[in-house]
């Protein structure tokens, strides 16, 4: 069981994101990754749709013989993590938030930022995840639709792209914010592009590495992490994987192979 894979899924690209933070952190650990493409964005679908998605990941995963499944997507975990947690009890699953609480630790001038999808922010997590932690500081949120498709394309940096992001950072600056959460797993991506656009004492803080530890506590108090080599990743896509294949080398530096997810 210690040799059995992990299983991560994200609407599409951006779980890769989170996939990097694990396989830095667990090189030994064999990772299975579904990119659900075909479905991308779920920022803009209902929760009772990214549910039934979250349903069908987890039972591929199950029947891959995964021994933890990760919801690399913030949409996905506010919308499906808690019937999973219902539905297999005993398997361990992380799921991910908005860095909510490290934000409001860490802010000096009081005025957090928030860029997510529109699902995750109007959802009843969120709100929560508000009301427990940031209850001292302001936060303006900032849904960014649109941001998601051109990173799916392996866009990082075009005019169009640029002129997106800084049309979503903007008001987070006019109103003050010194840090800056990436509640959405495509968002690290454009990382270095943000960086370019915002005065260099603002903090972007995102939550892939804090996923990462999460997962090897888990797997360590089960005593199942691997102990031998990982073996090569896979992974699935919902899409075109000749689309996908093309993308991944941008965005992933191990290898892998990639296959049609047909569900
Ligand atoms: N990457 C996802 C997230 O972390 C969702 C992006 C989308 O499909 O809208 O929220």
């Amino acid at each position: 069981m210690r040799e059995a894979p992990i299983g991560v899924f994200d609407s599409g690209v951006g779980g890769l994101s989170v996939l990097a933070e694990i396989q830095r952190l667990l090189p030994n650990e064999t990772l299975l990754y579904v990119a659900d493409c075909g479905n991308v964005p779920y920022g803009e679908k209902t929760p009772e749709f990214i549910r039934q998605r979250c349903s069908v990941m987890a039972g591929f995963f199950q029947e891959q013989g995964a021994k933890a499944l990760v919801l690399a997507c913030n949409t996905a975990t506010v919308a499906g993590v808690a019937d999973l947690r219902r539905d297999y009890p005993d398997w361990p699953i992380v799921g991910m938030e908005p860095a909510v609480k490290p934000a409001a630790a860490a802010t000096r001038s009081g005025v957090v930022g928030v860029l997510a999808t529109t699902g995750t922010l109007q959802s009843a997590k969120f709100a929560a995840l508000l009301d427990r932690f940031a209850t001292d500081v302001q936060v303006i949120t900032q849904p960014c639709p649109g941001l998601v498709e051109l990173i799916e394309n392996g866009d990082l940096h075009s005019p169009a792209l640029r002129q997106l992001l800084s049309s979503y950072v903007a008001p987070l600056l006019a109103a003050g914010c010194d840090t800056i959460i990436l509640g959405c797993t495509h968002y690290p991506f454009l990382k270095p592009l943000l960086r370019q656009m915002i005065p260099e004492d603002i903090s972007l803080i995102d939550t892939g590495a804090a996923v990462a530890r999460q997962l090897q506590r888990l797997l360590s108090a089960r005593d199942l992490l691997a102990e031998g080599s990982a073996r090569e990743a896979q992974f699935w896509t919902s899409s075109d994987p000749v689309h996908f294949g093309h993308i991944l080398p941008i965005l992933w530096k191990g290898l892998g192979v990639v296959d049609r997810f047909g569900r």
